[in-house]
């Protein structure tokens, strides 16, 4: 699982689907399944993250898998240590699954395809390339929310309108989502300031500058996008006071937005300065849901890599 421009829709609904399945588990009061007893999960983190190691961990504990909570920070990276040598000394105790997360893009696919290792890998966030176990997690989400909770089952996005605003240039999560959402059917704009926005011809979508125009088209969705800073070397707006003013989710403009329009955003936010807080903790806000669709997804996912021939009984 390294990129959603792999996923056919039939993989990426059978994947929400059985998500699905798995938010079942989610509910009921002893949340847990055996069908990867004996198998040992490795969390390999090399940049910071809440949402998606905790979702990893919870994920795979819930599947009765045995863990590996590894942070470069504190480890012999910082005496030199290699990801190929990283890698080959957590494999050597018995490991059925990578989750990656690495500030460089390609990282992912480079550890799958080098021979270093011979298990599946996932990626949870290379770079600015890919995060695609987030745009499941969003898609679920979608179809929850568009569809009532029981009526998902099977069903694609099409004709669904999507509006990703923001950091685009930086953003993985907009790459992972703008393949899955056309794969799925959406329709996909994105809005950024002309220094954030790449060249969105190659992602074969629709673009604008002007946040406005787009939001007044009631699109089905709008998903803010958190500034990454941390990527930045440069100045790529103003101030943050222009950023907010023209691209950012403010108390104006969402108390313009047509109530039906569903909030989303990926974490962690910059409250205030691509979302105001009446936006994101409102009702129309899907932020919470998307968080909690995290840890079913990565169940989903895990479950799928490891043990295809395993049956759930939930
Ligand atoms: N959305 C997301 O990837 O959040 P974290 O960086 O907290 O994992």
């Amino acid at each position: 699982m390294l990129s959603t421009s792999d996923l056919t829709r039939d993989e990426a609904i059978s994947l929400l689907d059985l998500s699905d399945q798995m938010a079942l588990v989610n509910e009921r009061e002893l949340k847990k399944l055996p069908t990867l007893r004996g198998k040992t999960v490795v969390n390999l983190f090399y940049e910071d993250s809440t949402r998606t190691k905790t979702s990893f961990e919870l994920a795979a504990k819930r599947l009765s898998a045995d863990l590996i909570n590894f942070s470069a920070k504190g480890s012999s990276v910082s005496k030199g240590e290699s990801l190929k040598d990283t890698a080959m000394t957590l494999a050597a105790g018995g490991v059925d699954a990578f989750v990656i997360r690495h500030h460089a893009s390609g990282a992912a696919q480079t550890l799958a395809n080098s021979g270093w290792i011979d298990v599946p890998v996932v990626n949870a966030g290379d770079g600015t390339h890919e995060h695609p176990t987030q745009a499941l997690l969003d898609a679920m989400t979608l179809r929850q929310r568009l569809y009532g909770s029981s009526n998902t089952s099977s069903r694609d996005l099409d004709g669904v309108t999507v509006v990703i605003v923001g950091d685009i240039l930086h953003s993985r999560v907009a790459r992972s989502n703008v393949h899955l959402l056309k794969t799925l059917g959406a329709r996909v704009t994105l809005v950024a300031p002309p220094t954030l926005m790449p060249n969105a011809s190659l992602l074969g979508v629709e673009t604008s500058y002007d946040l406005d125009a787009a939001l007044s088209k009631n699109p089905d969705a709008v998903m803010m996008l958190r500034v990454q800073s941390e990527r930045m070397s440069g100045s790529f707006f103003a101030s943050e006071i222009e950023y907010s003013k023209n691209w950012g989710l403010t108390q104006a403009r969402f108390a313009r937005l047509n109530h039906k329009t569903l909030v989303m955003h990926p974490g962690p936010m910059n409250r205030g300065l691509e979302i105001c807080s009446e936006a994101a903790d409102s009702e129309q806000s899907t932020i919470k849901q998307q968080v909690a669709n995290g840890i079913s997804v990565r169940m989903a996912v895990l479950y799928s890599l490891i043990s295809r021939e395993r049956s759930i009984d939930v």
